[in-house]
C-alpha cells in the first residue's frame, strides 16, 4: 500500500460511514453529470441566453462552467438546479491545460468550437486513473468532414473554414466521439451518415437538445444517425430539463441493497436503467417501477450474478464498481468481465482492505462473497469507485474512512447527505 494512504488523499475530508444500518427512507436523484456537461458544451454552438434545469451541483459542472467562461460565455446558477449559459457570440476558442486536465469532458468543445468558429485550440486531454482515454475516433471523424489537425506542444488545433458533410462509421459506439461528431455535424455542410453510434440516454438527451435549438437529425436512439447541417441563424438558445444521472440512481439502489435496507428512488428514468434493473433483481433486489419511482427493497441475503459490461443497453462501465461491492458481501461467486476500460479495477485493493474476496485477472475480476465486510481506512480512486467505497462502508462492520473525497464530489451531488436522509450512519469530516 501506498503512503499516500497516510498523507494527501486524508490530510483533506473523508467520508466516515458506520455500517450496519438499514437504509429506510426516500432519496431525489439530481440530474445527469454525462448529459449536463455536453449540453454546457453544446450551448457555444450559438448565441442567446440557454437555460439548464435539473443541473447537479457538482464540482465537474463548476469546472466546465469555468471552461465556458475562459471561452467567452456568461454562466450563472441563480438557485437550487437551474443554469444560465450566456453567449454574446464573442468567442475565444482556446481550452487550457488548467481546466482540460481537470475535466475528461472538456473534449466535448472541440466539436461545437471547431464548427462554430473554424478554428479551436484544445490542450489534450489526458488518461483517468483507469487507463488511457485515446480521441482518435474523434479525430479521424472531424477530418473525414474537412477539419485538418496540428499536434504539438501538448495541444491540439484544429482548422476548418466549413466542415462538410460525410460517412463515419465507428469500429466501436463511443459515447464522446458520436456526441462530438454529432454536434460538429449540426452546422456543416450537407449530410453526415454516422453508423454504430453510442445510445446512451445521456447522447439521445444530447440529441433532443440539439433539435429543439433547431438542428435536424433523424435516427435519435438508433444505431444510424443523418444529421443535414443548417445555418447557424437557424439555431437558437433553448430552455432543457437534464436527464436523471442513472449511475446516481443506480448507487442508492446499492446501498439499500448491502444495507439491507428498503428505499424509494424519486425524480429517476427506470426506463433507462432497464437492464441493470434486470440484473439487480436476478439478485433478489425487490424492485418496484411506477413513473419516474423506483421503490428498492433489499433481500435477507443477496445472490451472486455474473456481469460483463457493454455500450447501452448493455451494463455500463460506470455500474461496475457498485456491482462488485454488491457481489462482495453476496453468496456465491460471481464474475465481472470489463470490456471499456480494461485498467478499471484498481479500487479492489480498497475492497481487498475491507476484507472481500475479489481476484482479478486481465479485464475480470472473480468475487467470492463473505457475509459482511469491515471497516477500515480506503480510498477513492476515480468518481464511480469512490462512490462504491461508501456504499462498500455501509455493507461494513464498525467504520470506514473514505479518502480522496474530491473524486466523488466531481459527480455526486451530496451523496452524504442523500444517504443520511435515508437513514445511514455517514457524515463528512475535515475542512
Ligand atoms: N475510445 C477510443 N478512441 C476514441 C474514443 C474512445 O479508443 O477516440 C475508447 C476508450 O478508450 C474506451 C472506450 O472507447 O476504451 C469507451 O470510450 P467512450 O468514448 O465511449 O467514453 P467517454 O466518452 O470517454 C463516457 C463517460 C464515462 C463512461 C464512458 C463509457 C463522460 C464525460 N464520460 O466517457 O464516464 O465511463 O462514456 O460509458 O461522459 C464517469 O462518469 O465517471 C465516466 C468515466
Amino acid at each position: 500500500m501506498s503512503n499516500v494512504r497516510d498523507s494527501a488523499d486524508f490530510a483533506g475530508e473523508a467520508i466516515v460511514v458506520r455500517g450496519g444500518a438499514p437504509l429506510d427512507g426516500v432519496v431525489d436523484v439530481p440530474g445527469a453529470k454525462n448529459s449536463v456537461l455536453k449540453l454546457m458544451a453544446a450551448t457555444l454552438l450559438t448565441d442567446g441566453r440557454f437555460e439548464l434545469t435539473n443541473v447537479p451541483d457538482i464540482a465537474d459542472v463548476a469546472i466546465m462552467s469555468e471552461l465556458l467562461e475562459a471561452i467567452g460565455v456568461r454562466v450563472e446558477r441563480p438557485t437550487g438546479d437551474r443554469m444560465f449559459a450566456t453567449d454574446n457570440g464573442d468567442l475565444t476558442p482556446v481550452a487550457p491545460y488548467e481546466l482540460v486536465e481537470r475535466i475528461r469532458a472538456s473534449i466535448n468543445v472541440l466539436g461545437p468550437l471547431l464548427t462554430r468558429c473554424g478554428h479551436v485550440r484544445l490542450s489534450m486531454p489526458g488518461g483517468d486513473d483507469f487507463g488511457a482515454r485515446p480521441i482518435d475516433m474523434h479525430v479521424a471523424g472531424l477530418e473525414a468532414m474537412g477539419a485538418t489537425f496540428k499536434f504539438s506542444h501538448g495541444y491540439l488545433e484544429a482548422f476548418a473554414d466549413r466542415l462538410h458533410g460525410a460517412e463515419i462509421a465507428f469500429d466501436f459506439p463511443s459515447v464522446g466521439a458520436t456526441e462530438n461528431l454529432v454536434t460538429a455535424a449540426v452546422l456543416a455542410d450537407g449530410r453526415t451518415r454516422i453508423d454504430n453510434v453510442a445510445r446512451e440516454p445521456e447522447v439521445i438527451d444530447l440529441c433532443e437538445f440539439l433539435v429543439a435549438m433547431g438542428a435536424r437529425i433523424d435516427g435519435i436512439g438508433s444505431p444510424t444517425l443523418t444529421i443535414d447541417g443548417v445555418e447557424r441563424h437557424e439555431l437558437h438558445a433553448v430552455s432543457h430539463h437534464t436527464v436523471p444521472d442513472r449511475i446516481q440512481t443506480a448507487t442508492y439502489l446499492a446501498a439499500a441493497a448491502v444495507s439491507g435496507g428498503s428505499i424509494v428512488v424519486r425524480g429517476a428514468r427506470p426506463d433507462h436503467m432497464v437492464t441493470v434493473l434486470d440484473r439487480f433483481r436476478e439478485m433478489g433486489l425487490g424492485i418496484e417501477v411506477a413513473d419516474d419511482e423506483l421503490r428498492v427493497d433489499a433481500p435477507e441475503r443477496l445472490r451472486s450474478i455474473d456481469v460483463a459490461t457493454l455500450p447501452y443497453p448493455g451494463i455500463a462501465t460506470d455500474y461496475k464498481p457498485l456491482i462488485i461491492t454488491m457481489l462482495a458481501v453476496a453468496d456465491g461467486v460471481g464474475i465481472v468481465t470489463e470490456n471499456l476500460y480494461p485498467g478499471r479495477f484498481r479500487y479492489v485493493e480498497e475492497l481487498q482492505r475491507l476484507g472481500a474476496d475479489v481476484r482479478t485477472s486481465g479485464h475480470h475480476a472473480v468475487v467470492r462473497g463473505v457475509p459482511r465486510l469491515s471497516g477500515a481506512p480506503v480510498r477513492a480512486h476515480d468518481i464511480r469507485a469512490g462512490a462504491a467505497m461508501v456504499v462498500a462502508g455501509l455493507a461494513a462492520e464498525g467504520e470506514t474512512t473514505i479518502g480522496g473525497v474530491h473524486h466523488i464530489d466531481r459527480g455526486y451531488d451530496d451523496l452524504v447527505g442523500r444517504l443520511a436522509a435515508a437513514g445511514a450512519a455517514v457524515t463528512r469530516v475535515g475542512s
